[in-house]
């Protein structure tokens, strides 16, 4: 079984490599091509996966080429996790948005938008090659902005299903609470990728997220960074991503006082780099505990192993809403439990969802069907129109300023 990992020269590829080696079982795959254009930085990394590999007795073997066509060859299925312009540009869409007294994050309001324009064209470019060179293979996308991209890839006729780590993060904790194994708690997990509400948890059936709430609140909310009483009221878990809504002026006040988190990331990768240079290094280091994607190794093995295996469990993904959620388009893209087997992911039908949460899920749905447009389509009005239809934007004068800004600080990433 041939994997190949676009943007394979990322720091966080040994993430990747400790998930393959663990869950060899799962997962039998004997060749790993790692694809970036960055030579030195894929060096180090195929260097590190290959110790890795050797260390825990995988047959694998680690191919590094910048050459897609050749990389992807072959391959059942391709893993997208890119960054175009890299943690250089992912502090620009935390710090700009700040000029204008809005959050700023890489994947949502503003900073979201220019990372969608920046990426769905270098995305869309390299499935191509996918669609040539590798036709029956899935496309996993850990990209962000997940949710749009991956209805980018669909659009365009791609087999392609979008993946987060936020759903197996909640899965693993809730577990770690509730003394149980995580293959038994299963999530009510719904909403798009980075908008999303847990509104139950089933252990053998019996949906235990009030006793979750009751037991463990503080510490959850306090992850959160979302007040317990939130959690007590609603009797849900939101994700972390709802805190930039929840919280947003909050927000906007810690993040003018502090470095971004592209900052923190960027000394971060400077320092694994050095890790992965020394040939001593043979397992995944301990400072990338400290970077958001835990467990997406985890996430990507149980994906791909259902699509190539046809396991038809339920994972939580990113796929087409076909009327699961009444209130979308049918063509939006969703993240919900789905049942994944050889044919794709089919979502599980959801109880009816809130105002509170449907009337914020239907309005950034909106907001990525108008990014999309942009991206696909370019011109500073559609730039506009998507920033008027967020709801962390919304105003006619911010959305202005910002579409000037975001397009002067992108303009060599920008085709049109
Ligand atoms: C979580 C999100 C990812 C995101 C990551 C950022 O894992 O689900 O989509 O890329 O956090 O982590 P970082 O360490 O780069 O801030
Ligand atoms: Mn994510």
């Amino acid at each position: 079984m041939k994997l190949a990992v676009i943007g394979g020269g990322s720091t966080y590829t040994p993430e990747l490599i400790d998930g393959f080696a663990r869950l060899r079982d799962e997962l039998p795959l004997t060749e790993i091509t790692l694809i970036d254009p960055d030579a030195s930085r894929l060096d180090l990394v195929a260097g590190v996966s290959r110790r890795m590999l050797r260390r825990a007795g995988h047959p694998a073997r680690v191919v590094a080429t910048a050459d897609v066509a050749e990389g992807v060859a072959g391959a059942d299925a391709v893993l997208f996790q890119l960054r175009v312009g890299g943690q250089a540009a992912r502090n620009v869409d935390e710090t700009l948005p700040l000029q204008c007294g809005c959050v700023g994050q890489e994947t949502t309001g503003a900073g979201g938008l220019a990372k969608a324009l920046r990426t769905v064209p270098v995305v869309l470019d390299l499935a191509e090659q996918v669609r040539a060179h590798a036709p029956d293979a899935w496309i996993v996308d850990f990209t962000n902005p997940v949710g749009i991209v991956t209805r980018a890839l669909l659009d365009a006729g791609h087999r392609a299903i979008g993946l987060c780590n936020v759903a197996i993060g909640f899965q693993r904790r809730f577990a770690r609470h509730l003394g149980v194994a995580p293959e038994r708690v299963e999530l009510g997990h719904v909403g798009l990728n980075h908008l999303t509400w847990e509104r139950s948890v089933l252990v053998d059936g019996v949906d235990v997220l009030p006793k979750l709430i009751a037991e463990h609140g503080p510490e959850l909310a306090d992850d959160l960074g979302l007040p317990v009483e939130l959690l007590r009221r609603l009797q849900v878990v939101p994700s972390y991503y709802l805190r930039y809504f929840y919280a947003h002026d909050l927000v906007v006040t810690e993040q003018r006082a502090k470095p971004s988190r592209a900052a923190e990331v960027a000394a971060m990768e400077t320092q694994l780099l050095e890790l992965y240079a020394d040939p001593a290094v043979d397992t995944k280091p301990d400072l990338l505990e400290k970077r958001g994607g835990a467990y997406y190794s985890e996430a990507a093995v149980a994906l791909i192993a259902s699509l190539l295996g046809d396991r038809g469990d339920v994972q939580v993904v990113n796929t087409r809403n076909n009327g699961t959620l009444p209130f979308l388009r049918d063509e939006a893209v969703i993240e919900v439990p789905a049942r994944v087997s050889a044919s794709g992911a089919a979502p599980l039908p959801v109880e009816p969802v809130e105002p509170l949460y449907a009337g914020l899920i239907a309005n950034v749905s909106a907001y990525e069907e108008l990014a999309l447009d942009a991206a696909l389509n370019g011109g500073a009005d559609r730039v506009r129109n998507a920033l008027l239809a967020h709801p962390l934007i919304g105003q006619e004068a911010i959305a202005g300023e910002l579409t000037d800004l975001l397009l002067e600080a992108n303009e060599r990433y920008l085709p049109w």
